[in-house]
């Protein structure tokens, strides 16, 4: 298990990132395009934000986290779920370089949210993404085109809450603690790796047998982040 930086993230993360306007537009867009699939696997799923909306939505899900601190914060929602949720739900440490031996073989879908911007060998990452997939599954992968804005995302997202009168003090203090690791992030050149233009990662994906997208935008994050949806 790693301990980088996201052992310091996870403290602010289920504070600040469930907040933020685009990352629940985001997540809407998760929901829409795993409708009807039933098992999931959630590669780097970080706290299990993504997880618990897919769990609330019926899905059954296999989660896998390589920081302990992170996993931590997936594992406590897991066992604050109802007993039939807790049933559908997994969390086990892993990384997706290499998917856990435990996770299916034959998923209706796999999900990669903000996390391969970390992963320096993506295509390995999109490899076993495929090759845990059932023929016509589906693989959403998302996150940022280019060395991400982070300030300019934080400018939007506080405007939209203080438009909506709720930027808390609590939301300020995260906000903070957020931006002290994200300037970690932004300026240690190991740490954010592999950014991809929606084209391109669609071209890769085809080179690696997936089939066709069903959906690739580079709109989500105020602009700064590709979506993509491609079936298996
Ligand atoms: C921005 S967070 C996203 C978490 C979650 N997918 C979400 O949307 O809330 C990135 C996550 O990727 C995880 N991660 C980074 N590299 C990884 C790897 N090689 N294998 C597994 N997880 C990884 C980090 O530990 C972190 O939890």
């Amino acid at each position: 298990m790693q301990d980088n930086i996201w052992s310091d993230f996870a403290k602010s993360y289920d504070q600040m990132i469930p907040e933020l306007n685009c990352y629940q537009r985001m997540l809407r867009k998760i929901l829409r395009d795993t409708e009807g699939r039933r098992t999931v696997i959630d590669a780097g799923c970080g706290t299990g934000l993504v997880s618990r909306a897919l769990i609330d939505h019926g899905h059954e899900v296999i989660g896998f986290d390589n920081n302990a601190a992170m996993l931590r914060l997936a594992r406590d929602k897991r066992a604050a779920a109802p007993g039939e949720a807790r049933d559908r739900w997994t969390v086990m440490a892993g990384r997706v370089e290499r998917f856990p031996s435990r996770v299916a073989s034959d998923a209706d879908a796999v999900v990669l949210i903000n996390v391969l911007f970390y992963v320096r060998d993506a295509e390995t990452a999109l490899r076993e993404a495929f090759s845990h997939l059932k023929p016509g599954g589906v693989m959403i992968a998302t996150g940022p085109k280019r060395r991400p804005d982070l300030q300019k995302v934080l400018r939007h997202s506080i405007a939209e809450w203080q438009a909506e009168g709720r930027y808390t003090e609590a939301l300020q203090a995260a906000v903070a603690h957020h931006t002290t690791c994200a300037r970690r992030l932004t300026t240690d050149p190991n740490e954010m790796v592999t950014f991809f233009q929606v084209d391109e990662l669609v071209e890769t994906l085809r080179r690696l047998g997936y089939s066709r997208p069903l959906v690739e935008d580079g709109d989500d994050y105020y602009g700064e982040n590709y979506y993509v949806c491609m079936q298996r």
